[in-house]
């Protein structure tokens, strides 16, 4: 079944409203579209949980930088909707910029901190972009569960910590990173890469798997492991690395020592294109 494609505030509200009425359960997938099996795995775990499955698809200007990829960012919205048919889903929301952002808006969400580390180090406001956007989805909707990818992790972070601080009546889960057979990330930018850029980008995830079975073999030692990262993308010719990182993945803070929910992340560019990838890690 084709679902419904909703352009305006007042249809969405419609729609939900006549879900909630019949006693289904309400999920939400934001994405910016560009579908892929990454996004297909969330809708999924939507369908799983909940009885009526919104998806947003919006290319959020306000998260974008102003020399970043927002003209260019793909937009192929008659494959989404196929994929989204395919996948069962009920509701597709797909508003103009204009209907998110009308003349006069300005209110945004700062979630500080946790917006000002890692990509948001190198991606000023780009955080409080996707907080915005994230609880106005939020609150249009009306969702019992929203579901994210930890391929995002500080995404995750960010927008768990706004849902606590802010009372947003929604249950956030967190959905495992999709990836392709030979270990990238699944992600829209990587149809940017050229050839050989897409295959030294298995230098993200192979260096994280180095990570991950460093650590297993008992190393502790914070700095050791950044050290290995740094030296792999360093070694990778064509690719500038623009941090890596091992954060506490409740404060995004730099840990020294390996202990509890790590997350170990790194942010490279290829050429133009920056691509990121994390290995989130449970020490004991
Ligand atoms: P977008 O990049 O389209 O991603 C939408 C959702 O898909 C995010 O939760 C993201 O973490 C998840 N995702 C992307 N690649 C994935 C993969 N390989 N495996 C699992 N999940 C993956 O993230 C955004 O859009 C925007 O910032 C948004 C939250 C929609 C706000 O504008």
């Amino acid at each position: 079944m084709q679902p419904q494609l909703a352009g305006t505030v007042p249809e969405v509200r419609r729609a939900v409203a006549g879900a909630r009425a019949r006693g289904q359960s309400v999920g939400l997938v934001p994405t910016m579209g560009a579908l892929h099996a990454g996004h297909l795995s969330l809708i999924r775990a939507a369908r799983a949980e909940t009885g009526y499955v919104v998806v947003s698809i919006f290319v959020n200007p306000t998260q974008f930088g102003p020399k970043e990829d927002l003209a260019r960012y793909p937009r192929p919205l008659d494959q989404d909707l196929r994929l989204c048919a395919e996948q069962g889903v009920d509701l597709v929301f797909h508003p103009e910029p204009a209907v998110m952002y009308p003349p006069g808006f300005c209110t945004c969400v700062e979630v500080e901190g946790l917006q000002d580390v890692l990509c948001g180090a190198s991606r000023p406001g780009h955080f409080r972009g996707v907080a915005t956007v994230v609880l106005k989805l939020l609150t249009i909707v009306g969702p019992h569960a929203a579901f994210f990818g930890l391929k995002d992790a500080q995404q995750v972070r960010v927008i768990e910590q706004m849902v606590a601080d802010l009372n947003v009546p929604v249950t956030v889960r967190r959905c495992p990173t999709v990836r392709e057979s030979d270990g990238l990330a699944l992600s829209s930018r990587n149809q940017y890469l050229s050839a050989d850029e897409r295959r030294r980008a298995t230098v993200l995830n192979e260096s994280l798997a180095e990570v991950r079975r460093r650590v297993e073999e008992g190393e502790r030692d914070a700095r050791e492991l950044v050290r290995l990262l740094r030296e792999r993308v360093e070694a990778t010719p064509g690719v500038r690395l623009d941090y890596a990182a091992a954060v506490d993945f409740n404060t995004l803070q730099p840990v020294e020592e390996l202990r509890g929910a790590v997350l170990v992340a790194l942010a490279v560019y290829f050429g133009t294109t920056r691509l990121i990838d994390n290995v989130l890690l449970n020490v004991p």
